[in-house]
């Protein structure tokens, strides 16, 4: 259950790799290890695998060289979910209980700094150098400040512009970083990096988009998550801010989501009212044109198969169910 298998072989071999790295990661104590192994299974990979893709855009760049900052980048992916999670209060994450739901918060806020401080200790161990390092840390402060933006206004309709502010720090930012990284360890020039950069934040504000969408629209089953997760824990993504503008219960919907306290049946009222909107495809179309304002500014790389992989990420972002 994979979009990775549409991709090329030699991708999903690599994907294998990083998953055994992963594994063998984290085995400094048996209990980090039982409680660790299940968070970092049934991830997408997106963001090693546009690492990866990235980086691979230069042929001479071999596979060990990558592996330990793909993980520190899969790593810190998922210390921020279990961050995210206690914070949100969430009990199910990729179909299986969440690290809060299992040990508590107090545990769990210690798993995901475990996570994090092991990321930055496969960075310092791998001499990846200043640029790399400070590209990372740039990306952690930037994961705070969102979700410390996003905590501050919870049960707050923000406007268009404040919620592309908070999804570009909270997402935007980690798929560019990939992206630049991959660019960065590759050795390609400037002008590259930065094009694969601009590729990135736009892949990742479709990514936000599409995930707030799901949110709403997705199917429990496949995505794993429970609907109108972000309603309950107070956050207005754009499927609301949308309907907000539409609806002919606008009204009852803005007493909904601004009250402080959204109970399930209020979940299932206010999906009710925004299905009956046109949120859903407003929200499509506003990420099919950062997919194609992705593609558009892929540059023409070396290696002509990146182009090819990068195009066909870009796709599955847009079209998936999970
Ligand atoms: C999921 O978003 C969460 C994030 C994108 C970022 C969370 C970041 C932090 C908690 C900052 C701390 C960072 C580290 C590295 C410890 P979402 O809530 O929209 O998605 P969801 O529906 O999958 O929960
Ligand atoms: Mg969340």
């Amino acid at each position: 259950m994979n979009f990775l298998s549409e991709l090329d072989a030699e991708i999903c071999n690599e994907l294998q790799q990083l998953n055994n790295f992963i594994e063998q990661a984290i085995k400094d104590d048996q209990f980090i290890t039982e409680a660790c192994l299940p968070l970092l299974n049934g991830g997408k990979r997106l963001r090693p695998l546009l690492f990866f893709t990235c980086a691979k855009s230069n042929n001479n760049c071999s596979l060990e060289r990558l592996l330990p900052l793909a993980t520190a980048i899969e790593l810190i992916h998922t210390a921020s979910l279990v961050h995210d999670d206690i914070l949100d209060q969430s009990s199910v994450r990729r179909g299986i209980s969440t690290a809060n739901a299992s040990y508590g918060a107090q545990i769990a806020v210690l798993i995901g700094d475990y996570l994090f401080a092991k990321a930055f200790q496969l960075v310092a161990e791998n001499n990846y150098g200043d640029e790399v390092s400070l590209t990372l840390s740039r990306l952690v402060k930037n994961l705070c400040i969102g979700e410390i933006t996003q905590d501050r206004s919870l049960f707050q309709v923000p406007t268009i512009t404040e919620y592309y502010k908070k999804i570009r720090l909270k997402t935007a930012e980690f798929l560019s970083t990939c992206c630049r990284l991959g660019g960065i360890v590759a050795g390609l020039d400037r002008r590259e990096i930065e094009a694969l950069t601009i590729y990135g934040t736009d892949l990742g504000l479709a990514f936000q988009i599409v995930d707030d969408w799901l949110d709403f629209f997705g199917d429990v089953d496949i995505t794993g998550k429970a609907l109108g997760g972000d309603l309950k824990s107070g956050v207005v993504t754009l499927p609301v801010i949308r309907a907000l503008d539409v609806s002919i219960q606008s009204a009852f919907l803005f007493e909904i989501v601004t009250s402080g306290f959204v109970s399930d049946l209020d979940v299932i009222t206010a999906i009710d009212i925004i299905r009956e909107t046109d949120a859903a495809n407003y929200c499509k179309t506003r990420a099919f044109a950062h997919i194609d304002s992705a593609r558009i500014n892929l540059p023409d790389m070396q290696n002509t198969s990146t182009k090819i992989s990068l195009e066909k990420i870009a796709d599955f972002v847009v079209d998936r169910s999970w």
